[in-house]
Order: structure tokens, then sequence, then C-alpha cells
């Protein structure tokens, strides 16, 4: 593509802000990259779509993604509504010969998720899932020095994600900001939510994951829902654990809830390898903890990587070094990737597949939970066959 990449947005929420600001500082700090244009921005209140469009310069608004979706003039549509939203969206996008690119989970269900991947496959368009924490320096580096063998073989991981939002019995389920409570909207609870982070950077990092056995538990059963006025029982998980063991050999635990107290956005990981284990945590996210077994032994300690300097992964491209950056900048780095896989042609960014990929652990996680038992991790290769189990 040697012209600007024409992006319609959907939603106008969180990460609607999150990707437009990505937009922008994507062609002020990767200049190189083609250029963006934001054509339209869609939300189904119009007066809320016309105002996204001027705070953050979109060119025109929508009030139906449908409409979004049918115009001539745009290449990229980029889901950032709820999950409910994105199969359909997605489909159409493709059909319509549209890149596609939506936030995670991809679908509310796995048979949801593989109908986008055999979208986007079919129409051969490129298309690209959310995973931004893939582009958090720091974990981009922990991924570098595993694949450089300094962690060796792996033989354990722990991943969490803890947050404490929805403690209140009086807090509702369903419409705006509470959809993520009802299970008509979100599919999964915070298996599918917090714990797809967890999950995507688990694959990412170590490999692929074999079986899984979990649990998860309703700590408030019933929910005022925000839309019908009536009290509704809650049927998706406030809490999810896990353990997992990968193809090759190692083993892991995880953990997201939304009823721990005192907690955020905790996301924390360690890796435990031969040679040497990393750790990392959300809330300090420009240092990688790095344990080392190499050299003297008595000079053998962790060691805090502040991930700030010129040869860090994407830091060439902001300030000086040991100066930070945040959480909005790996949406940035994530969409410069894109661009630059547009002009190349070599895949960087978590596509589909991938994002088929987390949803197949996090419905293999629901039915152990379900069933009490361990469960097979269903294939997503493109040499399974789309088809696979539903
Ligand atoms: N990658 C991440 O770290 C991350 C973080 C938060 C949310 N998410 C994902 O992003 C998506 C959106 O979450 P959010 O926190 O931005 O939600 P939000 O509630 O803040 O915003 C959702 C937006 O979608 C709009 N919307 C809803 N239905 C629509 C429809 N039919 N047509 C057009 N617009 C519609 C709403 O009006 C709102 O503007 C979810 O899938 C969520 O899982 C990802």
């Amino acid at each position: 593509m040697d012209r600007s990449l024409r992006v319609g947005l959907v939603g106008t929420g969180f990460m609607g802000r999150t990707h437009s600001n990505a937009y922008h500082q994507t062609r002020r700090f990767f200049p190189d990259n083609v250029g963006v244009e934001l054509v339209a921005v869609c939300s189904r209140d119009g007066a809320k779509a016309r105002d996204f469009a001027k705070q953050w310069g979109f060119a025109s608004h929508e009030t139906d993604w449908r409409d979004l979706v049918s115009r001539d003039d745009i290449d990229l549509i980029d889901i950032a509504s709820p999950n409910d939203t994105h199969a359909e969206i997605a489909v159409a996008a493709a059909q319509n010969g549209k890149m596609v690119a939506s936030e995670k989970p991809l679908g509310r269900t796995l048979e949801e998720s593989r109908r986008m991947v055999e979208a986007v496959e079919t129409a051969g368009v490129a298309n690209m899932v959310w995973y931004n924490y893939r582009r958090v320096p720091a974990l981009t580096l922990a991924r570098q020095m595993i694949d450089e063998g300094r962690l060796g073989r792996i033989f354990h991981s722990r991943f969490k994600f803890l947050q404490d939002w929805t403690i209140s019995p009086d807090l509702p389920q369903g419409g705006a900001g509470t959809w993520r409570l009802d299970s008509a909207v979100a599919g999964s609870g915070v298996t599918g939510d917090l714990l797809a982070h967890c999950i995507d950077a688990a694959l990412w990092l170590v490999g692929p994951m074999s079986e899984v056995c979990g649990t998860t538990e309703v700590f408030v059963p019933e929910r005022l829902h925000a839309l019908s006025g009536k009290r509704e029982p809650i049927t998706l998980d406030d809490a999810s654990l896990f353990m997992a063991r990968f193809d090759n050999g190692s083993l892991a635990t995880f953990e997201a809830t939304r009823f721990a107290r005192g907690h955020k956005a905790l996301f924390t990981l360690e890796i435990n390898g031969e040679k040497g284990s990393i750790a990392w945590d959300l809330h300090d996210l420009h240092r990688l903890q790095y344990f080392s077994y190499d050299g003297d032994s008595a000079m053998r300690g962790w060691r805090s990587i502040h991930v700030t300097d010129g040869d860090h992964p994407y830091m060439k491209a902001w300030w000086v070094p040991g100066l930070q950056i945040g959480y909005e900048h790996t949406f940035i780095h994530q969409m410069a990737d894109f661009l630059a896989e547009i002009r190349s042609g070599t895949k960087t960014v978590p596509d589909f597949r991938d994002g088929l990929a987390a949803d197949a652990v996090v419905d293999a996680v629901l039915k152990s939970a379900r069933s009490r038992s361990w469960q097979t991790v269903e294939s997503t290769a493109k040499s399974a066959g789309l088809e696979g189990a539903a």
C-alpha cells in the first residue's frame, strides 16, 4: 500500500480512545510507515459519535456500523465495541473486502471466533487482534531473551490479572460501563476478559498449551440489570483459576478476578527456566526483572532492567535513555507494527488466528470448570482446519 490507510472505528469508549490516540501518535513517532487517515467513527449515539469525531479528528461519523463497513472510502474497520458486536462486524467487514482489527476476545464463544477467522482468511484481508501487552517494551524484550535461549528450557510460569471493581453487590450488570457482567454481551467473565491477556502472553512467551484444569466462581449471583430494571442471575465468572500443561513440557498457573480488594489492574507474570528467570508487573511496566544463573555464583542475583534505553525495543522512537513511557504506547506500537506489516507483508502483530488460539484456551478453561476435569485445548492451527469441533 503506497497511500494512507483509511480507518473506520467502531466504539467511542475506553478502547475507542486508546486506538484513536494510537492512530495520531504512530504518524508522529513512526513516520516511516504508511500514513493514517481517520475517515469515520461509529457509535449508536449520534451526538456522542459527532463529539468524538471532533475531539479525535475523524472526518465524519456514523450511527450504524453497517453503514461504516459498506463505505468505499475505508480500508480498515477497527472494532472497539463490546464483545457481542465483534463477530458480526468483523465478518461483514471482511466480506466487504476491508482489513479488520478487533479488540479481544475475538468472539463470545469459540464458534464466533472461528467464524471471524474463516471470514478474514477467506477474504484474504489483513487482520489483527489488539493483544497490546505484547508491545510493552519490557515484554517484547522478554520474548527476545527467550528466543535467544537466555532462560533455556522453561519449567514453570505463573500469570495473574487482579482487579477489585465488582465487589459491591449494588453494582448493576448490563448497559454502558457494566456490560462486562452481562453474559449475553460479554460471553464469559474474567476468563475471556482479563485472563485472555495472560493466556495470550503465555502462548506468545512460553508456547502452545496442550491441556488445562480450572475452576471459576460467581461471588455475587444476582444483580440488577441496568437495561431491564430487574434483578437477574449472573451467569459468568467473577473469578477464574487454572493450571496448564504446555507442549514443551512446562507447567503454569493462572488467576484472574475482579474481587481482589486493593488491586485495580495488577497483571503480573514470572517465567522460570533452566538458565534463568524473568518477572514483570504492569504497575512497574518499564522494568523487567531478570535472574541469570551464568557467571560467578557469589555475584548472582535478580537484576532490574530499566527498559528505557535506545537499544531496547521501540525506545529509539521515544525520549532520551532513562525516560519512561506508559500504557498508551502499547497501542501505538501495535498500530505502528501493523502499518509496517501492511507495507512489508511480513507478519508481526497478533492476528485473528492468534486471537482464536487464546479463545480456544478460554473455552477449555470454562469447560474444565463446568466438568471439574482436565480438558484438552482444541487445535487452532491452520492445518487443523476451521471446522474442528465447535
Ligand atoms: N486490549 C485491552 O487491553 C482492552 C482493554 C479494555 C477493553 N478491551 C476490549 O475492547 C472492547 C471495548 O471495551 P471498552 O472498555 O472500550 O468498552 P466501553 O464500554 O468503554 O466502550 C464501548 C463502546 O462501544 C459502543 N458500542 C456498543 N455497541 C455498539 C454498536 N452496536 N455499534 C457501535 N458502537 C457500539 C459504546 O457506545 C461505547 O462507545 C471489548 O471487546 C473489550 O474486551 C480491550
